[in-house]
């Protein structure tokens, strides 16, 4: 008999799958198709205190071997995703993520505070990564400032919570990252946001409209990058801080080796946006068939496991 159950914090999911906050997961309706589909638990888009249009389109466009997008942190506002989120509660579930992205730090202090008061019971993945909002920085590449949001959040902030983080290409920055994150009562990280700021050129010509074409780019062009991080930040984190693996998962293999890496937990993203929620009961089933393969019969067989030579 496999298990695919996993475990962050103090909680359970019945499968390792979960889509990666900003695709198909801004609307009461998206939602409602993401929980009730076969992924282990469901992620909110990442909101910001007041609705947002987000960036003009288009600003999302599916590659040969990925996709580009500059969204822009379109959604419907904090209070609409914590009424949300409170819904759940009442209704006894309390294993889904609620995905933050503040456009200061006071808007992310405020947020908290209000998710802190509140019955909410789940998970919160505060979005230090996003590439596409002009004028403002990735919060994760700048490590002082990092330090300093955890530090303020920490201060007053007790319930489960981790940090989305943009992908790191330097040896010297994953240890400065892990050296920071590992003074803080973090219960898991997700890497990779999307690798920020490329450019994607057809027909003599930019595909997406902000930014003059530069965007956040997903799927299998960052499959690589995506597996370095989750592998670099299992190994220098210490071992309360799960790792969410996101990045270039189109099948049941590209999972494994997430989970092999070090993910506790697989997020989905330009694929899901590609096959909509049926996506995850094929990845589900072609993992099953690895781990089946390999006389594996649960996650932690394998997790964090890769043999290196
Ligand atoms: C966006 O809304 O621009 C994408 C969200 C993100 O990259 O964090």
């Amino acid at each position: 008999m496999i298990s695919l159950e996993t475990t962050i914090s103090n909680k359970t999911f019945s499968n390792c799958l979960m889509n990666a906050s900003g695709v198909k997961c801004m609307t009461l309706e998206e939602l409602s198709n993401l929980k009730n589909s076969e992924s282990g638990t469901w992620i909110t888009k990442s909101c910001t205190i007041s609705p947002r249009e987000g960036n003009p389109s288009p600003r999302y466009v599916d590659l040969q071997l990925g996709s580009i997008n500059s969204m822009g942190l379109p959604n419907l506002g904090f209070e609409f995703y914590l009424d949300y989120a409170l819904k759940e509660h009442k209704s006894g579930n309390d294993n889904l993520f609620f995905s933050v992205a503040g456009l200061t730090l006071e808007d992310n202090i405020e947020m908290l505070t209000q998710i802190e008061n509140s019955d909410f019971q789940g998970l919160v993945e505060l979005n230090l990564s996003c590439p596409n909002i002009p004028g403002k920085p990735q919060t994760g590449y700048d490590f002082d400032r990092t330090d300093e949001v955890l530090k303020q959040v920490f201060s007053f902030y007790t319930k489960p919570l981790g940090v989305k983080l943009p992908p790191y290409f330097d040896i010297v920055h994953f240890e400065m990252m892990a050296n920071i994150l590992n003074k803080y009562q973090l219960r898991f990280i997700t890497c990779i946001n999307s690798i920020g700021n490329a450019l994607y050129v057809e027909d003599e010509s930019v595909v997406i409209k902000p930014k003059g074409g530069f965007g956040g780019i997903g799927g299998a062009y960052v499959k690589p990058t995506a597996l370095a991080n989750v592998r670099m930040f299992h190994k220098l984190l210490k071992k309360d801080i799960s790792i969410i693996g996101c990045g270039g998962v189109e099948s049941g293999k590209d999972v494994f080796e997430h989970i092999l890496c070090g993910a506790s937990m697989v997020q989905i993203g330009t694929q899901l946006m590609k096959d909509g929620t049926k996506v995850f009961s094929k990845i589900l089933t072609e993992l099953k068939e690895i781990m089946k393969d390999k006389n594996y019969t649960t996650i932690l067989d394998f997790k964090g496991k890769l043999k290196e030579l």
